[in-house]
């Protein structure tokens, strides 16, 4: 906690806020429609509280795959009270789920990096392309300081798998810039963060990790990090 007193660290928040209130600003005035993928991480926390009570017209959205935590589904009814917010949620489509537990079983996607992705295809991806149909952007909370996938992550990317600019306003945030961030403004978050959860993803593929170990060391922890991304963000050559 000493770390929020850190006058450097408040200072660094705070040109880091305004700037991103300002892109969020551009996007929406430059880019409409342009929606924000929130997966209720402490990252898209920071950007909800943003643009909700900057009034910024940013649709907010959320990809249920039907195996995210208890603790998830928990915050997304505090954050509804909490900024009256609508938070527009999108599901997989019931054939594809089916289809993916009758061939690799309910939990197939432990077996191999390929079902792996089958499931993230079924229950993230394919939602993902219904989302932002008809957008002219999208926004995410990636920080490139979180995986060996993300480095180099630039702030506007062109998204050419799903044809439309991408924004990612906190790529150069720090996670202790994140954290002071949702401290200094009483933010809504996940419980799993105080429990060890560093990032979260679904409930089967996340677990926590010891202190000092990387932040997506839980996700997906049986694979190689190198293949640790589930498809929404594919770069294409
Ligand atoms: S993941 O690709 O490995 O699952 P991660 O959990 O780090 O991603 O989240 C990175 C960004 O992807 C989030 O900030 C968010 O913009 C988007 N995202 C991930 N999962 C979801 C979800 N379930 N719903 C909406 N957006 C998501
Ligand atoms: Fe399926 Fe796990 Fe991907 Fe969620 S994270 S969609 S449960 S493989």
């Amino acid at each position: 906690m000493t770390q929020l007193l850190d006058p450097a660290l408040i200072n660094g928040v705070a040109a880091k806020t305004i700037d991103t209130r300002k892109l969020l600003e551009r996007i929406a005035a430059e880019f409409a429609p342009a929606v924000f993928a929130n997966s209720l991480g402490a990252e898209d926390m920071v950007l909800t509280d943003i643009i909700v009570r900057e009034g910024i017209g940013i649709e907010i959205f959320s990809l249920d795959t039907g195996r995210l935590a208890p603790e998830t589904y928990d915050l997304m009814g505090r954050l509804t009270r909490h900024y009256g917010l609508k938070l527009k949620l999108y599901y997989p489509r019931h054939r594809l789920a089916e289809n993916f537990t009758r061939e690799h079983g309910i939990n197939g996607f432990y077996d191999s990096v390929e079902s792996r992705k089958a499931c993230c295809h079924a229950r993230k991806v394919e939602p993902l392309q219904r989302a932002l149909a008809g957008k002219k952007a999208w926004i995410t909370g990636l920080r490139a300081e979180q995986a060996a996938t993300r480095t180099g992550l630039a702030v506007q990317e062109f998204d050419a798998a799903n044809g439309l600019e991408k924004f990612n306003p906190l790529a150069d945030w720090s996670e202790k810039e994140v954290w002071a961030y949702v401290h200094a403004n009483a933010v809504p978050y996940n419980k799993l963060h105080d429990e060890g959860y560093p990032s979260i993803g679904c409930a089967p593929c996340t677990r926590a990790v010891a202190p000092g170990e990387h932040v997506r060391s839980g996700r997906w922890w049986w694979e190689d990090p190198t293949s640790k991304e589930c498809g929404l963000h594919v770069k294409r050559a």
